[in-house]
């Protein structure tokens, strides 16, 4: 009782508030001074803030219109509780025990303004978003001509990107994985399918998100304004990995863009021995190559000091100093150990659908559903021990009843059964690098 009474007699309260505002002082000016402060800025490269096409911003702009909408209903409600704690607080001993003051209702003028505020509110909101929904539902009418048609079809935990107008003969519609090539400048008309459970495609600079649902006819459009190297994400918890399930978006001027889908059109790439590359452009590298890595970390550059649509274009060319030896171990080596039953080298080997088609995967910035560089160490790191990128990964476990991929050990630990020496890794790297 004694506690009670100084607790609410007024030194201690006047103490205990000018203690908390101290703790308060403190904690605002950590906050500022321990954060990232790129959190600010908010122009990472995932950044909805920092749109780089139509569709992203017409919804980075109902974004602001409910933002400052409620900013306001904010400020008046809270200037009105400010000014009624001060104006009406207890000033001495006698206003802590005083009756409440009279009160009143009923008052038509205020209940009519106040229903009338919040119906304008909901029109200022409303208005916007009907638009906003129209517009982002599918290339407008005008563009339609021009506009441009992919399939991203969904997979635990990767994409595949198809291109139902590129037509390759004897084979079908040109196929690539986790890095979708777009046109810049021009609407694009993206179907969205997924084979296994809902996924959902996200690009934040561009446009997004819509699920991509098995069974399920789902598109959405987006454009990007000029070329550039965009980052995406599949934006529905999906299982073990979802949170690595990225990929990227290239734009490419027209040109570029009919040579990239030219290249790609093309078969594996062979190396001769002998035969010296026809460039000598070294191998892009985002970051500098770490050794220090922990389970899951993202394996990826944050630092932006090289332009990525530029490290992309490099990777276009082969790599310097190619060795035809390896080159040929790392293919024979791709065959034996079975990478063929799931993935499709087109014009060398394997014909698998249940993994990304790698007919190219050397002129890729990213491995691994864009979660890893796609440099020498990344991708041997990834495949010897892909478990420890991307959790529940079919590279590891197999896909569904396909026996033998792992072993279940007496403690209920998982093993492996398809090992990968760093010898035989560092020849599926070479030979996979060579793949642009
Ligand atoms: Cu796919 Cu989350």
């Amino acid at each position: 009782m004694r506690l009670f009474t100084f607790f609410t007699t007024s030194p201690a309260r006047s103490l205990l508030a000018r203690w908390s505002r101290v703790a308060l002082a403190l904690g605002s000016a950590l906050l500022v001074a321990g954060c990232d402060l790129n959190f600010w800025r908010m122009d990472g490269p995932q950044s909805t803030i920092n749109t780089a096409g139509p569709v992203a911003k017409n919804q980075l702009e109902i974004f602001y219109v409910t933002v400052w909408v409620t900013f306001v209903i904010f400020l008046l409600v809270a200037g009105v509780l400010a000014y009624a704690m001060l104006k009406f607080r207890a000033r001495s001993e006698a206003d802590e025990h005083a009756e409440p003051p009279a009160q009143s209702h009923g008052n038509p003028l205020i209940e009519l303004g106040l229903i009338g505020a919040s119906v304008l509110a909901l029109v200022i909101i409303a208005v916007p978003t009907l638009k906003g929904i129209w517009f982002t539902h599918d290339v407008p009418e005008a563009e339609k001509e021009n506009a441009y048609t992919v399939n991203a079809v969904g997979y635990q935990w990767w994409f595949r990107f198809e291109y139902p107008n590129e037509q390759i003969e004897n084979v079908g519609q040109l196929v690539t994985s986790n890095e979708l090539v777009i046109p810049a400048g021009r609407p694009v008309h993206v179907n969205l399918r997924a084979m296994d459970v809902i996924h959902s495609f996200w690009v934040p600079r561009l446009a997004g998100k819509v699920d991509m649902i098995p069974n399920r006819a789902n598109f959405l459009w987006m454009k990007a304004d000029e070329p550039g190297y965009f980052w995406g994400q599949c934006a529905e918890f999906c299982g073990d990995s979802h949170a690595v399930m990225r990929f990227r978006v290239i734009a490419l001027g027209p040109k570029e863009f009919n040579e990239w889908l030219e290249e790609q059109s093309s078969p594996a790439r062979t190396v001769v021995s002998g035969e010296t590359a026809d460039a000598n452009k070294a191998t892009a590298q985002f970051a500098s190559v770490r050794t220090d890595w922990k389970r899951n970390e993202p394996g990826y550059t944050t630092k932006y000091d090289l332009d990525p649509l530029n490290a992309w274009r490099e990777k276009q060319f082969p790599d310097k100093g190619e060795d035809a030896a390896q080159i040929a171990q790392g293919r024979k080596i791709f065959k034996e150990k079975n990478c063929v039953t799931c993935h499709t080298i087109r014009g060398h080997d394997g014909i698998g659908t249940n993994a990304p088609d790698l007919t190219h995967v050397g002129s890729r910035t990213t491995i691994a559903a864009g979660l890893l560089e796609n440099d020498a160490a990344q991708l041997a790191r990834w495949i010897m021990h892909p478990e420890e990128v991307k959790p529940g990964n079919k590279m590891y476990h197999g896909i569904g009843a396909m026996r033998g991929y792992v072993t279940r050990e007496a403690d209920g630990k998982v093993v492996t059964n398809i090992t990968v020496s760093p010898q035989e890794a560092q020849a599926l790297v070479a030979y996979l690098h060579s793949l642009k």
